[in-house]
C-alpha cells in the first residue's frame, strides 16, 4: 500500500513551521527566507553544472529541480512560495504545481528571483538561508545563513517526521530495485560501466538524480573506498562486486552498499559473516546510546572476522587496540541520512551548535550524537584489502600477528562493505533496506 503523502505532508509542514517559529524566536528574527538556489556555471563557459537544490528548501517542499524559487515564511501566516516559471524556449520550464502539498502555500509564479521582491517582508527582521548572498544582501536582509539559526535547524533535523520516514522508505525501495538489476548485470558478466547503466535504468534516475556518484567496483577496485570510475570493458574474470549506490525520492536519499562474490569461496563466506555482523550492529542501536559506541562494536566484529578467517592471530580487543582492525576498516560506521546523504547535526550537542568532542580513537567520525527515536542512520561496516594501509600495518609490530599469505588470497577480491539504512525506534530499530530488497525481489 502506498503511503498517504497528503496527510503525512500536512503534519510535516506543521512540524517544519513549529521548528521555524522556535528557531526564529531563539535567534531574534521575525521572517525566514529560503532560496532554492541558483545555477552555477563552468569556468569561462555557459554550461551550467547540474542543479543541486538548497537542502533546507527541499525539506519544506518536494521540489528539487527548480532554481530561483523562494520560500517566505512569517510565523502565524501561510508561507509564500515564489515559484520560478519563466518564459524560456531554450529550457523546459516548470508550470506552477498543483499537488498534495501546494494548498499549504500561497504560490506566485515569477520569471526570476528579483520578481519575488514584491512579496518581501520587512527585510531588516529577516534571516535568509541561501547559497548566494544576492539579491538578499542588496535587499537589506538582517542576516544570510546566520550560524545560530542554521544550528538550531540542523540539531532538530536529526529527528525525522513521518513524511520524511515515508520518503526514505520509498528511496530505499527504488535503490533496492536498482541494486537487484546491478547484481544481475554482474552475474551476467557486464562491465562496471554497463552495471552502472543497468542501475540507472532500474532506478529510473539519470546521473544527476542519484544522491551521490555510484560506486561500482569489480575485483581489486572494491578496495578503493570511493571508487569513482567505471571501466568500459569487463575484466577477464569478475571475482567480486562492491556496489555503493543510492536513490532519491522527494529529495530524500537512500545509501546502500552490497558486496557479492562470483564463486562459493572463502570470500563469499566472509561476506556472509560480515552480513551477520552488520545485522548485529543494526540491532545494537538503542535510544540513549552514543552513536560512536557503534564504531567500537564494529571494530570488535571486524577483529572477530579477521581471526575466524585466519588473517590475524590474537584476541579481538588486542587487534582493535593495536590498530590492526583500523588497517582493514578505515572509515566510520555510518552517518545520519535524510534530505542530505551525509545528513546534518551529527556533531552538535545542542541546538546552539556546541560541538561534541571527537573521540581520540576515532578522529574522523561524522556522527557523535546520542541516538534517539526517529533518528535515521546508515550502518556500513567494511573490511578491505587496501595495499597502502596493509603496507603500513606490516611495518608495525602488530603486523607480526597477520598471516600475509592469507591476505594475499583475499587481496584480488578488494573488500566488503554492507550498508543499510536504519531508523531507531523506542525499543529497537526499523531497517529500511532489507524489506525493500524483499519487496523489490517479489515485484
Ligand atoms: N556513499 C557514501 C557513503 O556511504 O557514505
Ligand atoms: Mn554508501
Ligand atoms: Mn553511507
Amino acid at each position: 500500500m502506498s503511503p498517504d503523502f497528503a496527510s503525512l505532508y500536512t503534519d510535516h509542514i506543521a512540524a517544519m513551521r513549529r521548528l521555524a517559529d522556535q528557531a526564529l524566536a531563539a535567534n531574534g528574527f521575525d521572517h525566514l527566507l529560503i532560496h532554492s538556489g541558483a545555477l552555477n556555471y563552468a569556468f569561462l563557459d555557459d554550461n551550467a553544472y547540474p542543479f543541486k537544490v538548497n537542502p533546507h528548501f527541499k525539506r519544506w517542499v518536494p521540489v528539487t529541480d527548480n532554481p530561483e524559487c523562494l520560500i517566505i515564511y512569517t510565523p502565524g501566516e501561510t508561507p509564500k512560495l515564489a515559484f520560478y516559471s519563466p518564459v524560456d524556449f531554450w529550457h523546459k520550464t516548470h508550470p506552477v504545481p498543483d499537488e498534495y502539498w501546494t494548498a499549504h502555500f500561497e504560490i506566485t509564479p515569477v520569471g526570476g528571483i528579483r520578481e519575488a521582491k514584491a512579496l518581501l517582508p520587512d527585510m531588516k527582521r529577516a534571516a535568509v538561508i541561501s547559497e548566494t548572498a544576492e539579491p538578499f544582501a542588496e535587499w537589506g536582509a538582517a542576516a544570510i545563513n546566520p550560524e545560530g539559526l542554521i544550528n538550531h535547524f540542523h540539531f532538530h533535523f536529526a529527528k525525522k517526521t513521518g513524511y520524511e520516514l515515508a520518503c526514505l522508505r520509498e528511496a530505499s525501495l527504488i535503490g533496492a530495485r536498482a541494486h537487484l538489476a546491478a547484481e544481475r548485470a554482474f552475474r551476467d558478466g557486464a562491465s562496471e560501466f554497463d552495471i552502472h547503466l543497468a542501475y540507472l535504468r532500474a532506478a529510473e534516475h539519470n546521473e544527476h538524480q542519484v544522491p551521490y556518484s555510484n560506486i561500482i567496483a569489480l575485483n581489486e577496485h572494491a578496495a578503493i573506498l570511493h571508487y569513482q570510475y567505471q571501466e568500459r570493458r569487463p575484466p577477464a574474470e569478475a571475482r567480486s562486486f562492491l556496489i555503493d549506490a543510492g536513490a532519491s525520492f522527494n529529495g530524500y536519499s537512500s545509501d546502500i552498499t552490497r558486496t557479492y562474490a562470483r564463486e562459493r569461496n572463502d570470500f563469499q563466506h566472509m561476506i556472509e559473516r560480515m552480513n551477520e555482523a552488520q545485522l548485529a550492529m543494526c540491532a545494537a542501536l538503542r535510544p540513549g546510546m552514543p552513536y560512536a559506541d557503534l564504531q567500537t562494536i564494529a571494530h570488535r566484529h571486524v577483529a572477530g572476522i579477521l581471526i575466524e578467517f585466519g588473517i590475524a592471530r590474537g584476541e579481538a580487543d588486542e587487534l582493535v587496540a593495536n590498530g590492526t582492525t583500523r588497517a582493514f576498516f578505515p572509515h566510520g560506521i555510518g552517518h545520519y541520512l535524510g534530505a542530505q546523504v551525509h545528513d546534518v547535526g551529527g556533531k552538535q550537542a545542542d541546538e546552539k551548535g556546541t560541538p561534541i568532542p571527537q573521540p581520540e580513537a576515532h578522529p574522523f567520525l561524522r556522527t557523535l550524537r546520542t541516538v534517539d527515536v526517529d533518528h535515521v542512520f546508515t550502518v556500513e561496516p567494511g573490511l578491505y584489502f587496501i595495499p597502502s594501509l596493509l603496507e603500513q600495518l606490516r611495518a608495525t609490530p602488530a603486523g607480526r600477528q597477520v598471516d600475509w599469505q592469507r591476505v594475499e588470497y583475499f587481496r584480488p577480491f578488494g573488500g566488503i562493505r554492507i550498508e543499510d539504512n536504519i531508523r531507531v525506534t523506542a525499543d529497537g530499530h526499523e531497517n529500511f533496506t532489507r524489506p525493500a530488497f524483499e519487496r523489490a525481489a517479489a515485484e
